[in-house]
């Protein structure tokens, strides 16, 4: 080990996330040759529609702040995680990895806190990378880094982020004739505003869901689709060739042991039915990407979707995956999916996050780097997307600091990369999870 990545300190502070909860935000202090101090720093954002096997937020339970302090979790980074990362390697990221989940011991990190050692666990490769004098993407991707994900892009909010308004979660455009990131967020805000007046057109602009999207005053689900296409048209660009869209549709949320129950449309469907519904969505509009379009309970659904649409959609899972590189195999050898999502709090550790990824790909499935609804300032994650090459990212909306603090970040390290920047486009896209 060079003296310059072991690590000196970590500390730990309560902030704030964009709902106003408490979260965590580690420091990994090192020292480099000449004993000044390098620190790296990352903070741990919060789902509100989390899949049942994600690993475990600690939060402190009882009345005050809801329940969602996180006191708990900070003792445990600034006392036992600390005095086990002392002297360790920074640069190391699987072995210090592998000292956290062994000190936290359980499968789901039940005992220290996902949020306490995803903490320690990025801060550690920001401070590594700053003793390098690198950007994150670059310490984790080196050379190779050059490929720009395609963005996903939420237009209408809905399901658990909007009071269960609409049962679809995320409305989301992806701007697949794009020819670079930058025009890929250029056409994306044009959309927005074309889908905001349409909104507001119809007397039904009521702000924003939690991620930014328009708060989705519809009567059906489809309306929403309906209103989606019109606001690519609106905005000057051709559905489906230059922007198209991709659905999360969050079904753990509503469907359980089989049966699907539409909150909106009054109405229980059992799966197959259920499965004819989301066929005719992807008949009618032109989806190229649909997330958790079954329950995480539901991965014979899951494979009955793959067998009617996967080659010409990309299937995503999420609650389904949970960022778990097991549960990543599992599903690729039903062909239930060809594309994961991965979003580092479901597991805690970023070399975990990284081999649901190696996983991913061995199964010839694509990938996308996630956000959650909460999130904090922090811009690691397209960082994550860029460094390992996953090739698509998704934040939210085109609205709010905290999602345009990432996508303001994209845009930098694009420049960055000037000439040597990739966008590959739709080509990024899972296809085929039935083979
Ligand atoms: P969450 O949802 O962050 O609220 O859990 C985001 C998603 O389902 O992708
Ligand atoms: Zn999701």
């Amino acid at each position: 080990m060079s003296a310059a990545t072991r690590i000196r300190a970590i500390h730990a502070r309560r902030i704030w996330d964009s709902r106003g909860r408490p979260t965590l935000e580690a420091e990994v202090v090192l020292a480099d040759a000449a004993g000044v101090a390098v620190t790296g720093r990352a903070s741990v954002p919060a789902g509100a529609s989390r899949g049942t096997r994600e690993a475990l937020e600690l939060r402190d339970g009882g009345t005050r702040l809801g329940g969602l302090d996180v006191q708990r979790a900070l003792a445990h980074v600034e006392g036992e995680i600390a005095q086990a990362l002392l002297g360790a390697d920074a640069a190391d990221q699987a072995g210090l990895d592998a000292r956290l989940v062994a000190l936290d011991g359980t499968p789901a990190k039940t005992r220290l806190g996902a949020n306490a050692t995803l903490a320690v666990s990025l801060a550690a490769a920001h401070a590594a990378a700053a003793a390098q004098g690198l950007p994150l993407y670059r310490w984790l991707g080196g050379d190779a880094a050059t490929l720009v994900p395609l963005p996903q892009i939420q237009i209408f909010g809905g399901g658990a982020h909007a009071g269960r308004r609409v049962d679809i979660q995320d409305f989301m455009v992806v701007a697949t004739g794009a020819c670079g990131f930058a025009q890929a967020l250029e056409w994306t805000a044009e959309v927005y505003r074309a889908a905001g007046a349409l909104m507001a057109e119809r007397g039904a602009l009521h702000g924003v869901a939690d991620e930014g999207g328009w708060w989705p005053d519809f009567a059906t689900n489809e309306q929403g689709l309906e209103t989606l296409v019109r606001a690519i048209e609106r905005a000057g660009f051709v559905p489906g060739e230059q922007v198209a869209i991709a659905l999360d549709v969050a079904a753990s949320e509503f469907g359980r042991a089989g049966r699907y129950r539409l909150g909106l449309e009054r109405r229980e469907l059992a799966r197959d039915a259920w499965i004819e519904l989301v066929l005719g969505w992807l008949d009618r509009y032109p989806v190229v990407s649909i997330e958790d379009p079954l329950a995480e309970d539901d991965l014979e659904g899951f494979a009955q979707l793959a067998r009617a649409a996967g080659a010409r959609v990309q299937i995503v899972g999420d609650d389904l995956l949970v960022s778990d590189a097991a549960l990543v195999r599992a599903a690729a050898a039903r062909g239930a999916a060809n594309c994961v999502l991965l979003k580092p709090n479901q597991r805690g550790t970023l070399s975990e996050l990284r081999t649901a990824w190696d996983a991913a790909r061995a199964a010839g499935w694509a990938g996308i780097v996630s956000a959650r609804s909460g999130e904090t300032e922090d811009t690691s994650i397209v960082h994550l997307a860029l460094g390992w090459g996953v090739g698509q990212l998704k934040v939210g909306a085109f609205a709010r600091g905290e999602r345009m603090a990432k996508w303001n970040e994209g845009l930098r390290l694009e420049q960055a990369l000037g000439a040597r920047a990739r966008f590959a486009g739709r080509s990024v896209l899972g296809r085929s999870a039935a083979g």
